[in-house]
């Protein structure tokens, strides 16, 4: 006999897990340098204006997919549609793979820096000797896997507890509390002194910045913070009841991550313009930038760590979804237990995860498509496996799953969904289509 499938709580704990999942160091380490790079408040509306067309309706189709079929991506494409389908959903696992690993590699980094702000190593440092303290650390062919084992064996522990008692009684605090360290950093953040210049940076939009590189950054950038493309929120809607109003959770999930990473970029770039740093500064500008900030602010030697903590909050429970994707499947199709489940694809990605964080350092020289490993396996899943699985998730509910897709949205007509047609619409068309000409016009 089959054990009954787990379900969330609450209405709440699933919204908070399915939001956990997507404000991760997408929104707090990449977003604030990625709109620093391509022009601030131009970035910003672009990614907005995608998150909100494209990327909540692949969000709605995801959650639609996972609880009418209730299954992992692979059987869930089995089970609905079969054909070629399940391809969809072995990309998703193989994306799961690449992400995760490179992501606990920096899921590491910010457990070693909330070590490093607490011994207050970095608290009296220059911009340059941050920069150095950064690149000694991740160019370390040890200390660095060390960390990424850590943080690695945080989050298989977390979804060993499954899905109520692990992820969303986590989520729960963890959430919360990530908003409220968020909170005090912005106030602390906007009312530094010559904090003005980047709040215009950050909210004056200039469109001259925006060129094909930057719509795909975009692009990508929405899929990644979302956390869609991959069947991270169809593993999630598996675990739902049909009572749920799908489209209203699809809302909240979207607005509170759009709004952390729109705070993030609120708190970090502000400070970097207080204190005459480069907005353009790239990965290493919440790591050698941030700390070069606390370190000159009134308070930093409590604001760093705390910053600190609430990167790592925030990648764990990222990094619990992408590990449930592939436990799902191995629980749902291959009938392993979800201990032995989370330890071995854990294991297989932590091995991955060595070379990526080599690749920063002595492995700096090897290179795949002119990119070094981790460089390389960031590209491949955010601008590649990402944009291409939505597209076919868009193309599945929009052409081969309407009617059906339809009723499991409202329920069986319980809930009501106004703009079910312009949803249609968007899925089967202007998703795939404008997914398809901005990763063309990407490569
Ligand atoms: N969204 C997370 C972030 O912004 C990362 C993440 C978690 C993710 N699960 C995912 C990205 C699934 C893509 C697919 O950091």
């Amino acid at each position: 006999m089959l054990a009954p499938r787990e379900h969330w709580g609450s209405r709440v704990g699933f919204i908070l897990a399915a939001a956990g999942s997507a404000v991760g160091l997408g929104n707090i380490w990449k977003f604030p340098y990625l709109a620093g790079q391509h022009g601030g408040a131009a970035f910003l509306i672009t990614y907005l204006a995608l998150a909100f067309t494209i990327g909540i309706s692949v969000m709605l189709c995801e959650f639609i997919i996972g609880r009418a079929a209730r299954k992992d991506p692979i059987g869930a494409f089995a089970k609905l549609k079969g054909g070629l389908w399940p391809i969809v959903g072995f990309m998703g696992i193989a994306a799961a793979f690449v992400i995760l690993s490179f992501y606990s590699v920096v899921g590491g980094w910010t457990l070693a820096y909330i070590l490093k702000m607490m011994t207050g190593v970095l608290v009296n440092g220059t911009s340059q000797e941050l920069g150095k303290v950064f690149s000694n650390f991740i160019e370390n062919p040890v200390r660095p896997i060390i960390f990424h084992a850590a943080f690695m064996t945080l989050t298989i522990a977390v979804v060993i507890g499954g899905i109520g008692r692990g992820i969303e009684r986590w989520c729960k605090i963890l959430l919360p509390a990530l908003f409220v360290i968020i909170l005090i950093l912005l106030g602390r953040s906007l009312t530094l002194p010559g904090a003005m210049k980047g709040i215009e940076y950050f909210l004056q939009p200039d469109f001259s910045k925006m060129n094909a590189a930057a719509f795909n950054a975009a692009l990508s950038q929405a899929f990644f913070s979302l956390s869609i493309g991959m069947g991270a929120m169809i593993t999630y809607g598996s675990y739902l009841d049909r009572t749920m109003n799908l489209p209203t959770s699809t809302i909240w999930t979207t607005s509170l991550d759009t709004s952390i990473a729109f705070l993030a970029g609120l708190v970090i770039l502000p400070a970097v313009f207080a204190f005459g740093f480069d907005p353009n500064a790239g990965p290493g500008l919440t790591f050698i930038t941030l700390p070069a900030v606390f370190a000159n602010m009134p308070g930093g030697v409590v604001f760093a760590p705390l910053f600190f903590v609430l990167l790592a909050i925030a990648a764990l429970t990222s990094a619990v979804s992408l590990l449930e994707v592939v436990v799902t499947y191995l629980v749902d199709e291959k009938g392993v237990s979800r201990r032995t489940a989370a330890w071995g694809s854990g294991a297989v990605m932590f091995l991955i995860g060595i070379p990526a964080s080599l690749s920063l350092g002595v492995w700096k020289d090897y290179t795949i498509f002119g990119k070094g490993i981790f460089d390389f396996l960031d590209y491949l899943s955010s601008n590649l496996l990402l944009p291409l699985g939505g597209i076919f998730i868009a193309l599945f509910v929009g052409w081969f799953f309407s009617e059906k897709a339809l009723e499991e949205a409202t329920a069986g007509g319980k809930h009501r969904f106004p703009v079910a047609r312009i949803w249609m619409f968007i899925c089967k068309f202007i998703a795939p289509l404008a997914i398809a000409w901005i990763l063309i016009s990407g490569l």
